[in-house]
């Protein structure tokens, strides 16, 4: 049997990992992996999880099974943390995961059973590892054109476009913020004609928010999901907190349901059922932490203001990085940097020239030009701005990037 198995593909963004861990310089830089780094190049235990962990292990009394859905606290707070009071809870259904994208397989899966033939419309580009989940899974996907390849910013018009295309059942992934690859993002009136949209087409949104807090603020980055929860008779969010609480290795994500309240209790079955059969109880430990954070005012203030210091410290790297460029080029043409949210700008580049960034620069960054800027400190922006510079970047228009194809 399983000499009939074939090699896989490797995931570009892993092979990258590998690529850099392999390579001896000591002057190498890793843009790659979408990992928050502090200055020295750690990805720091927060201190609110810290404290958290302490005091779970001075009180936890027993490591039997959660609940099947995780627990119900947990579901309380994180719906708290991103919806806020947009919706009634009678209308939310939740079920933790492992990680976020636990909760994007679960709901792939949902849509599998629940919508049997319907697309799933991703963003062009989207993050790899959608396409890849989506592709196993055997589900029909379309794309939306969504990054315009000259301004690096958003082709709504275009998105728009596409959108018009959707038929009734259709489920269209969003990125709740911080676009990944991007880093081009809706403004809230877009949101609203994205809403907008759903609702004359009666197509599903799912919204991946992997990087509330890295945006514009925890609240603004939860505004978009939001407002389709408010407007649309369904929402499914798929959650991580690996980023925001910075705990990636402890697997805590939570799949939300956003429905007509009569459908609640069916689809928090169906979460829960979906769980069993998928791997049987979610992870509890970075679950449990989250939760007490959120539930203590104290932890929650500490966690806030960290994780505030994570955000400005990736803005203030931008605004660097930007003014950087701009003073090198003589030209505007990098200010996209400023503007972009999260950890990621998609640059433009050719695969030249970020295959040329790796072998005569030491900077690795994914092929299709994403860097991650919080890999970077002041000291190495600079750096990254010469590479960018001297391989020709920006140079030309960036057509090349654009999209390929509409449909996977
Ligand atoms: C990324 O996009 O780099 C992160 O989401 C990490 C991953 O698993 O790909």
């Amino acid at each position: 049997m399983l000499t009939a198995l074939k090699p896989q593909p490797a995931d570009a963004i892993l092979k990258l990992m590998g690529m850099f861990k392999a390579d001896p310089r000591a002057d190498k830089i890793d843009l790659g992996v979408g990992v928050y780094k502090d200055a020295g190049g750690l990805t720091p235990v927060m201190r609110a999880v810290k404290a958290a962990e302490k005091a779970l292990w001075e009180t936890e009394v027993t490591k039997t099974y959660t609940g099947l859905a995780g627990e119900p606290d947990f579901h309380a707070a994180m719906a708290g943390m991103i919806l806020g009071d947009a919706v009634p809870r009678d209308r939310v259904s939740a079920a933790a995961t492992p990680g976020g994208t636990g909760a994007l397989r679960q709901a792939f899966d949902l849509v599998r059973i629940a919508a049997p033939g319907r697309a799933v419309w991703v963003s062009d580009p989207t993050w790899p590892n959608h396409l890849s989940i989506l592709n196993f899974l055997g589900l029909p996907v379309r794309t939306y054109r969504y990054f315009d390849a000259d301004t690096r910013g958003v082709d709504f018009d275009g998105m728009m476009a596409d959108l018009a295309g959707l038929a009734s059942g259709d489920v269209v992934l969003l990125h709740g913020c911080c676009h990944n690859p991007t880093g081009a993002n809706l403004t809230l009136p877009q949101w609203a004609e994205v809403a907008a949209a759903l609702g004359r087409t009666g197509a599903v949104p799912l919204i991946d928010l992997a990087y509330q807090g890295f945006g514009d603020g925890l609240e603004a980055d939860a505004a978009g999901a939001r407002l389709l929860a408010q407007r649309l008779p369904e929402v499914l969010i798929a959650a991580s907190c690996s980023k925001n609480f910075g705990i990636y290795r402890e697997r805590t994500g939570i799949l939300m349901a956003v429905s007509e309240a009569g459908a609640r209790e069916v689809t928090q079955g169906m979460l829960a059922w979906l769980n069993r059969a998928n791997y049987s109880f979610p992870p509890d430990h970075g679950a449990r932490l989250v939760t007490m954070i959120l539930g203590d005012p104290v932890l929650r203030a500490d966690w806030q203001a960290e994780l505030e210091e994570v955000r400005l410290n990736m803005l203030s790297l931008r605004e660097q990085l930007a003014g950087e460029l701009r003073r090198l080029a003589g030209s505007d043409r990098f200010g996209f940097i400023a503007q972009h949210r999260g950890m990621f700008s998609r640059l433009g580049a050719t695969p030249e020239q970020v295959e040329r960034l790796r072998t005569e620069h030491g900077i690795y960054m994914v092929g299709d030009s994403r860097l991650n800027i919080a890999g970077l400190n002041r000291d190495t922006v600079p750096v990254l701005a010469r590479a960018v510079l001297a391989v020709g970047i920006g140079i030309r228009s960036g057509r090349r990037e654009g999209s390929a194809g509409r449909r996977h």
